[in-house]
């Protein structure tokens, strides 16, 4: 296995998808009418779409097979169970609950606990998952370790929560307000940083010297598998199932958005242990999203995320997909491109304010470059500072601690040669950063205005 330095995508392309070539003349067009919003553009009008790893993957032949064998029963269906024993192989959690996707199970698992007063800590929360606490009136309360918020520190847990600042929280607030503590595995906020079996286990240690039940965002759980057994002690050995499973068992519940380490276009699930929150759960979910044995979702999307999740722990792939998302990292440092280190398992994170030191915050330097990506390359990234940030609910705005543009690789999408294609592009457009000026925001809603913002660049000085 080590022989060969060139570690291949392990698999084969029996269907393709076309990209249509596009020049810089159109994609200015196209950027012109997408009020330099890249959310706004037509995907079509993309060539390498690196916007989110959510959902975007391509699926296996097996998974295919068992779109085919989705039996479509309202309750009760075969792909249901097929289902529930590919979760509880992994998450061995007395109830399962089907959700369409990761938010939905959010939704459903803070209706029933959060409300005003409450206080849910996590490493870092993920936006939805913030928003859907701060929906019931709680407080969502990010604790990730003081390395995990510096983009050039190098740890190898950078997504690890502190867990003297979660002690010290539980005992200012009072234990009875919090009635849970969550961990995203990876920690996707931070900059896809994994999280250490050592500190899930001090997690644990905490929340039970109170009496709290812990949750996984389990999203990405492979991935942090992975990523302990390469950089943990005495993990090297151990199998990636076995290594979540003891991930799994440290934890009372979990959430989760089949979009990414189910390897699914749409899915997730909520699961845990508590019967009584598992009760008034069902009752949400067929408020809102279905049956109990299908959810929001098809049976044949049960299917596809029950072959995927047997998939996304095999070495082969892991492999393949931590070293692919480092190759594209570990090319740009080598370049001199400020990106935030070390490399995490589903996105490269460009360092924006240190790419543009002379675009000050509140002239999105992260938006001037993914626009500057786009419009040379028709790469699509995702700012993530204070275009993202910034927006206060008063109507202030504020700075955001950083200022990256997140590159996400789809699951099992893209081939090397795309990815030094991206990289020949990122260098480019690196090398000419101090010609790139920021932007003004000419139309934005009252919240979440990444989505739906309008930009305009500003003109060059003097
Ligand atoms: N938790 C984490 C850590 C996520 O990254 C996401 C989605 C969710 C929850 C919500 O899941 O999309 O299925 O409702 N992240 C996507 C992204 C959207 O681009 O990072 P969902």
């Amino acid at each position: 296995m080590e022989r060969w330095r060139t570690i291949i995508e392990p698999f084969r392309i029996k269907s393709v998808e076309p990209i249509r070539m596009t020049t810089v003349a159109e994609r200015d067009d196209h950027l012109r009418e997408a009020g330099f919003n890249l959310f706004n553009l037509h995907a079509a009008d993309v060539l390498i779409d690196l916007l989110t790893d959510s959902g975007t993957g391509a699926m296996s032949a097996e998974q295919w097979a068992g779109i085919q064998r989705g039996d479509e029963s309202y309750a009760g269906s075969p792909s249901w169970f097929r289902f529930l024993d590919a979760v509880t192989e992994l998450f061995a959690f007395r109830h399962v609950i089907p959700t369409h996707q990761g938010r939905a199970a959010e939704k459903i698992l803070f209706s029933v606990i959060g409300g005003p007063d409450k206080v849910i800590p996590s490493n870092t929360h993920f936006d939805t998952t913030r928003a859907n606490i701060e929906f019931t009136g709680a407080e969502a309360v990010d604790l990730v370790i003081a390395e995990g918020r510096s983009p050039s520190v190098i740890h190898p847990f950078k997504g690890n929560m502190d867990t003297d600042a979660l002690d010290t929280l539980i005992v200012e607030r009072g234990a009875e307000r919090v009635p849970v503590v969550f961990v995203t595995v990876t920690n996707n906020s931070g900059g896809g940083q994994p999280v250490s079996m050592a500190n899930l286990r001090a997690v644990r240690e905490v929340c039970d010297r109170y009496g709290l039940p812990l949750f996984l965002d389990a999203c990405r759980f492979a991935e942090n598998a992975w990523f302990i057994k390469q950089r943990e002690d005495g993990y090297a050995e151990r199998s990636v199932p076995d290594i979540v499973r003891e991930m799994a068992g440290l934890a009372d519940g979990m959430t989760m958005s089949g979009k990414k380490d189910a390897l699914a276009n749409i899915g997730g699930w909520l699961a845990l242990n508590d019967d009584r929150w598992a009760e008034a759960c069902r009752n949400m979910l067929i408020l809102t999203e279905g049956f109990p044995t299908y959810g929001g979702l098809a049976g044949r999307d049960l299917e596809a995320m029950a072959a995927g999740l047997r998939e996304v722990v095999q070495d082969d792939y892991l492999r393949y997909r931590v070293r692919s998302t480092a190759y594209l990292g570990e090319a740009l440092v080598e370049a001199g491109v400020p990106v935030v280190q070390p490399i995490g398992g589903h996105a490269v994170y460009l360092d924006a304010a240190a790419l543009l030191p002379h675009v000050p915050p509140l002239e999105y330097p992260g938006q001037a470059l993914a626009c500057a990506l786009y419009r040379e390359g028709g790469i699509r990234g995702c700012e993530i500072g204070t275009v993202m940030f910034g927006q206060h609910p008063d109507g202030t705005e504020s700075p955001a601690p950083m200022e990256l543009v997140r590159l996400a690789i789809p699951r099992r999408v893209y081939t090397q040669s795309h990815v030094d294609y991206v990289i020949e592009v990122i260098r480019w457009v690196a090398e000419r950063a101090e010609q790139l000026r920021g932007m003004r925001i000419v139309e934005q809603p009252s919240a979440l205005r990444h989505f739906t913002a309008r930009f305009e660049p500003l003109a060059a000085a003097g």
